[in-house]
């Protein structure tokens, strides 16, 4: 588990601040839910699985309820669907640590963030096609490198089942001789066999027969309205048939983002996919949903965002009063007003000298020095001093606010602002 600080921390605040845009314009309202659950939640997301099975987090709580820190924000999310009946379609966005004892790496933390989204109550192709379109979209914007769509597709539980013994009966005779940990997954869960990474099981594993060939007719339909979606929206996805998920309440559509700037074995940036019997397994009405995960540390390492916003100021401007002891009440005043005016403004605390306070103005990454003087002050000016170039201006004391503004404020290009949403795929700038 780790600690997230200030400056790394801007690349959190814009990762966060971007995908909450992106969700509202495509209708996701913020749905913020517990970080405990009864662990009886998260076993309906899948008792076999390695995230349930062996990861998660469980605790007895004081009454002796038997309680789990989320280890993912499906089963929170679809929970609070149950428990509350909005009215479908219902579309909701979060940010919310996630806890799995796995074993750290980079890349692989024990609580880890995702930003996602989860919408219920509508089977539509197109909601697909808009999840997928929402996930590569933030990717893009936020400029991760080297960005592959992997989409597969589940089918529906009844032909999976008839699958599952067709892939099992051909995994017992071609694996025969590959010992005991494998002939015990292909008994127990012989679909996550399909993208297993032990190289002496792959020849195996890569002439099984493959779900996609087994879909059923509507599924298949469906499988390929997706697709069809995507290629109208320009977004290049590659079909991935041994692409499984963790957990075992996929159905239909599932699909990963992948970037070559992370090590094979955590190159996933997020994933997702429908869980159209989620809701029903967990006592409600049934409702199909479908929904994504984004982890923000992988996002911020692809993309290396820490670096690229480092260059960014962090402030306009970073008030040096040269008033004199004990006469500090015109900076408490023009810092105030330049914060209601909507400006990033900070000052030195503790009577700091004039040489000090200058120091702390340029180690604070402000793009303006602002200081306050007798001489100054009586000709109704205050000095300005662009911090990276050292260039000085007397500005009008009325006029600084509008000084600054016209420089920093919005309408400007502030360094630090996110870059502009990304146009919408294939669709040209007038
Ligand atoms: P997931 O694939 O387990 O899916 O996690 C989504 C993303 O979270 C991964 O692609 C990865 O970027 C990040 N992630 C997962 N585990 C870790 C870790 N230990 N350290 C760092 N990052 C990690 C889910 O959790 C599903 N709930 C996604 C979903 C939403 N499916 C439908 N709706």
């Amino acid at each position: 588990m780790h600690d997230v600080l200030p400056p790394a921390s801007a690349a959190w605040e814009h990762v966060v601040a971007r995908f909450a845009t992106h969700a509202a314009r495509a209708g996701y309202g913020l749905a913020v839910t517990p970080m405990l659950e009864h662990t009886e939640v998260f076993r309906r997301v899948g008792e076999d699985t390695e995230v349930v099975a062996k990861e998660m987090y469980e605790l007895t709580d004081r009454a002796g309820r038997a309680l789990a820190l989320r280890p993912e924000g499906t089963a929170s999310v679809v929970r609070a669907y149950v428990e509350h009946r909005p009215t479908p379609p219902w579309k909701v966005w979060y940010v919310a640590p996630n806890f799995r004892y796995e074993r750290p790496q980079r890349g692989r933390y024990r609580q880890h963030w995702q930003v996602g989204v989860e919408a219920l109550g509508a089977a539509d192709a197109a909601l697909d096609v808009e999840c997928i379109a929402l996930a590569h979209g933030i990717c893009v914007d936020l400029g991760v490198p080297g960005l592959r769509l992997l989409l597969n597709s589940m089918g529906d539980p009844e032909a999976r089942a008839a699958y599952v013994a067709v892939l099992r009966d051909h995994l017992r005779r071609a694996g025969a001789h590959l010992g005991e940990a494998f002939r015990a997954r292909v008994e127990t869960n012989p679909l996550r066999l399909l993208d297993t990474k032990q190289p002496e099981w792959l020849e195996v594993v890569e002439r099984a027969p493959q779900l996609a060939e087994h879909l059923g007719p509507d599924a298949l339909a469906h499988f390929e309205a997706v697709q069809a979606g995507l290629r109208a929206l320009g977004i290049p996805f590659e079909l991935a048939p041994r692409l499984v998920r963790g957990f075992d309440y996929y159905t239909r559509t599932t699909f990963e983002l992948q970037t070559d700037a992370l090590d094979a074995a955590q190159n996933a940036v997020g994933g997702g996919g429908r869980y159209d019997r989620l809701a029903e397994t967990m006592g409600g009405p049934p409702t199909p949903g479908i929904g994504f995960g984004l982890g923000i540390e992988r996002l911020v390492l692809a993309a290396g965002l820490v670096d690229r916003l480092s260059t960014h100021p962090r402030l306009d401007a970073f008030v040096v009063d040269a008033s004199g002891p004990g006469t500090d009440r015109e900076a408490i005043l023009v810092l105030a007003e330049l914060r209601a005016a909507g400006l990033r403004a900070d000052r030195a605390y503790g009577g700091r000298s004039l040489k000090g306070q200058w120091r702390a103005a340029d180690r604070s990454g402000a793009r303006y020095g602002v200081m306050l003087a007798p001489d100054e002050a009586a000709r109704g000016t205050v000095v300005v001093k662009d911090l990276a170039t050292g260039a000085q201006v007397e500005v009008p004391r009325p006029g600084l606010v509008g000084w600054l503004q016209a420089r920093c404020g919005p309408g400007a290009t502030r360094a630090g602002d996110p870059a502009p949403g990304v146009p919408a795929p294939g669709v040209s700038a007038p």
